[in-house]
């Protein structure tokens, strides 16, 4: 049974004015007039512990969304059970039963739930409408229609036969339960590493970031309406240590779909790694960590397209994109043209909360990342190492308000360089016009990261000199563009080196991660 290749959700702009604002107006006030109740849902149940923990958003620290249940490491376990019990029918479904859940999904979420995925992703975690929009609903949209696709174009290759034999390929889900964790920035990477893993016939422990709940469980309520049968994903809130603690010990733990820190997949790696004798196979780990991701220009390119690409690049979703432009690289004879438009640019974006329309920045994701950004702010500050262009000011008055801020540098390994900030901070170093090479070989060498990464040049051979050096810079490499963006199906998107396993999310990478292939042979 085979799928098309779908098309891509197409993008609601928000207009003033537009049917499609108002709707989203109306879910915002509506979502924040009530306290939501939030439980855990194991095995197609509502989960209450009674343990309840506010959700407030980011740019209004004061106001309550609602309250999440915490869960215990009984619930990790309760989760796990319910997956296990639910497993033997998930993965005898007919496939296109299993898919047609997705695809139902999919479109709850592109019509009936559309503003409301849009609406509790801008609250729940400050995003402006159109950044809610490429993500929550278009993005999550796609993955789930673009893996169906592909799923059923892998399902589809088989070894070939000879005479007096059949040989076949029994594409299976792989045997146990699969854990997946997912970060507060996008929540279509919090729909896609629970689904992706399940639409292979896999169930799932599901462990969202807390700063992410408020959207995972309008999400995991959507895939119930789908039909997705009980215990397929249970959605648990709990720390790390309490779902390492549960599931890494587990002998049915199959697998781990990660995106998060870089520290946090390493400790995770190491557990894995060492608990390995405990386990019935050895665990799928896949994993999209941290990033420092590069701008490089060439003297030869369009100034306005660099600072489109820094500005946008840098600062779109407050700079919490795993993919934004963090460190930025300009030849000498362009440098001040850029820095001058650049900053003029990121001065008129206006900062504050989600509600109102016309803000481009809102608030960062919580506390801890505020005052890990206003400390390296003040130390740039204080650094005569480094000047501020612009922004600098940080605020967590009414919610956690970081400008966005350009620094620039002489040394071209300052530590904001350097260090993975996750937040509107763009630091910029200046090299000599003609030393393109050099400048090739700093980006390289500066970071451990490889997620994405742009060139942008008019000349062809310093492109193609760019795309052959920078080979295993960036998993995703960008020419003449911003680094951040990636459609499905258009970009698969994922990077090496420290920046994980580069099992690129919405593609057939990923799927195949999920499956463990039986080779069978008859013979007549
Ligand atoms: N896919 C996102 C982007 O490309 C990052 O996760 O911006």
């Amino acid at each position: 049974f085979s799928y098309p290749m779908p098309a891509n959700e197409p993008v609601l702009q928000y207009a003033p004015g537009s049917k499609e604002r108002d709707a989203l107006q109306k879910a915002l006030a509506e979502l924040k007039k009530k306290e939501a109740d939030i439980p855990q849902y194991i095995g197609g149940r509502a989960v209450r512990s009674g343990d309840k923990h506010p959700i407030h958003p980011p740019h209004e620290r004061n106001h309550v969304l609602g309250y999440y249940h915490a869960g215990t490491k009984a619930h990790v376990q309760q989760a796990i059970d319910a997956a296990l019990k639910a497993k033997p029918t998930w993965e005898a479904m007919p496939w296109e039963e299993r898919a047609a859940i997705f695809l139902k999904a999919a479109d709850l979420l592109a019509t009936k739930y559309r503003f409301y995925i849009n609406g509790t992703t801008m609250l729940g975690q400050s995003k402006n409408a159109f950044q809610a929009e490429i993500d929550a609903a278009c993005e999550l949209i796609d993955f789930l229609r673009f893996n169906v696709h592909f799923l059923s174009e892998i399902y589809k290759q088989q070894p070939i036969s000879a005479p007096g034999m059949h040989n076949r390929m029994e594409w299976r889900a792989l045997e146990g339960f699969v854990l997946a964790v997912t970060p507060f920035n996008f929540t279509a990477i919090g729909g896609n590493l629970p689904t992706s893993a399940a639409m292979c016939g896999n169930v799932v422990v599901w462990k969202p970031a807390n700063t992410q709940i408020y959207s995972a469980q309008m999400f995991m309520k959507i895939l119930m309406e789908a039909g997705l049968p009980d215990g397929v994903i249970n959605l648990v809130y709990v720390d790390g240590p309490t779902i390492g603690d549960v599931c890494f010990n587990h002998p049915d733990f199959a697998g781990v779909h990660f995106t998060g820190s870089t520290g946090v997949f390493n400790h995770m790696w190491a557990t894995i790694g060492a608990n390995t004798p405990k386990y019935k196979s050895y665990p799928r780990i896949v994993g999209e960590t941290g990033g420092k991701d590069f701008v490089l220009v060439h003297k030869s390119a369009d100034v306005d397209a660099v600072v489109t690409a820094l500005a946008r690049g840098a600062f779109e979703y407050q700079g919490q994109k795993c993919s934004a432009a963090s460190r930025a690289y300009l030849p000498s004879n362009l440098a001040d043209r850029i820095k001058a438009k650049l900053v003029a640019e990121v001065e008129t974006m206006k900062m504050g909360t989600v509600e109102d329309f016309g803000n481009f920045v809102n608030a960062v994701i919580d506390e801890k990342s505020f005052d890990k950004l206003k400390k390296y702010i003040d130390a740039a500050k204080k650094d005569r190492k480094a000047k501020i262009l612009t922004g600098g000011n940080c605020s967590k008055k009414d919610g956690f308000f970081i400008e966005p801020t350009i620094i620039e540098v002489r040394d071209p390994k300052y530590v904001t360089m350097c260090e993975e900030l996750f937040g509107p901070v763009l630091t910029i170093y200046t090299y000599k016009a003609d030393e393109f090479e050099k400048a090739m070989d700093l980006v390289d060498g500066t970071s451990p990261y490889a997620l994405t990464g742009a060139v942008l040049a008019q000349d062809r051979s310093a492109i193609d000199a760019a795309t052959k050096r920078l080979r295993h810079a960036a998993g995703n490499f960008y020419i003449n563009d911003k680094p951040t963006g990636a459609v499905v199906g258009q970009q698969p998107f994922g990077g090496a080196r420290a920046s994980g396993t580069n099992d690129k999310a919405g593609s057939m990478l990923n799927l195949y991660r999920w499956l463990s292939a039986r080779t069978i042979k008859e013979t007549y």
